[in-house]
């Protein structure tokens, strides 16, 4: 799933690429030269990066051979992108250091943190940036209804999030023992909102239209599943769920973070 980030109310297509844009304008003001994202899956942000950012080297790196190969096709036509099968917890120091590495909605498959920090730091140039758009799990989430955790955990299922999405704090001791100190925090998760109700309506129709699940009679079990998440992604994300203390939150967010590493003294 890539997340769409709304300014308006309004879902536009353009804003499956609000991510990167932020990426692009970060180069832009700091002048970066190599810019590594983890986790590109088929190239969509690379092959928008490469179009804003042509005179960047830009590497991505991915877990799945077949997603490498995808994405190293569909970009082949800029010189300065390549496309490598790395783990984010066993980065190939080969790759050399970047100015700027990103991930968006990937770190959330991680389940030894403190080990994808350590690896990400390794890669990172003294004074580079690493930025990060996920989802996570609010901060009060254990004490959130049993019926809510479950909803929350199926939306993990589907979306083959095993472990779990983490939350906030569970990542900041791993980037601080990383070296990587958190300067920015934002949570986005209202810019979520027009594309995960998009989403809702699709899901919806395909669950109410039996004409709509007959077109989709032929697609592997674990793409039907994404029907599921559909339904569930809005709700999570801007429900409002009773906490055991009285309070009421959402159950999931989508954060904005960004770490720089600090130069050795
Ligand atoms: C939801 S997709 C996001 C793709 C891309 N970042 C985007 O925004 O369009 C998650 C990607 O993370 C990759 N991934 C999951 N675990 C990984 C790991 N440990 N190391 C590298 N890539 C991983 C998956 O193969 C998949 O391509």
């Amino acid at each position: 799933m890539h997340v769409a980030l709304s300014a308006g109310p309004e879902f536009r297509e353009v804003d499956y690429l609000t991510q990167v844009a932020f990426v692009a304008d970060l180069i832009h003001e700091t002048g970066a030269r190599r810019v590594l994202e983890l986790g590109c899956g088929l190239g969509f942000n690379i092959l928008e990066l490469a179009r804003l950012c042509p005179q960047v080297e830009i590497v991505g790196t991915d877990l799945l051979e077949r997603h490498v190969r995808k994405a190293s096709a569909r970009l082949r036509r800029h010189a300065n992108v390549s496309v490598l099968v790395g783990s984010h917890d066993r980065l190939p120091a080969e790759i050399g250091t970047f100015d700027i590495i990103f991930a968006v909605e990937t770190l959330c498959y991680a389940s030894d943190r403190p080990a994808v920090a350590a690896s990400i730091a390794q890669v990172l140039a003294p004074g580079g940036l690493l930025v990060i758009f996920d989802a996570e799990r609010a901060s009060n989430f254990s004490s959130l209804s049993r019926d809510t955790q479950l909803a929350a955990m199926l939306y993990e299922a589907v979306t083959v999030v095993e472990d779990g999405f983490g939350a906030a704090d569970a990542w900041a001791d791993a980037y601080k023992s990383a070296r990587l100190m958190t300067q920015r925090i934002e949570d986005m998760s209202h810019a979520t909102i027009p594309g995960l109700r998009r989403l809702y309506r699709y899901g919806a129709r395909y669950f109410s239209d039996p004409a709509v699940r007959a077109t989709t009679a032929l697609l592997p079990w674990a793409l039907k599943t994404n029907a599921v998440g559909a339904l569930l992604g809005a709700y999570l994300m801007e429900g409002d769920f009773e906490g055991g203390d009285g309070s009421t939150s959402p159950a999931l967010r989508y954060r904005l973070r960004v770490c720089s590493k600090q130069r050795s003294r």
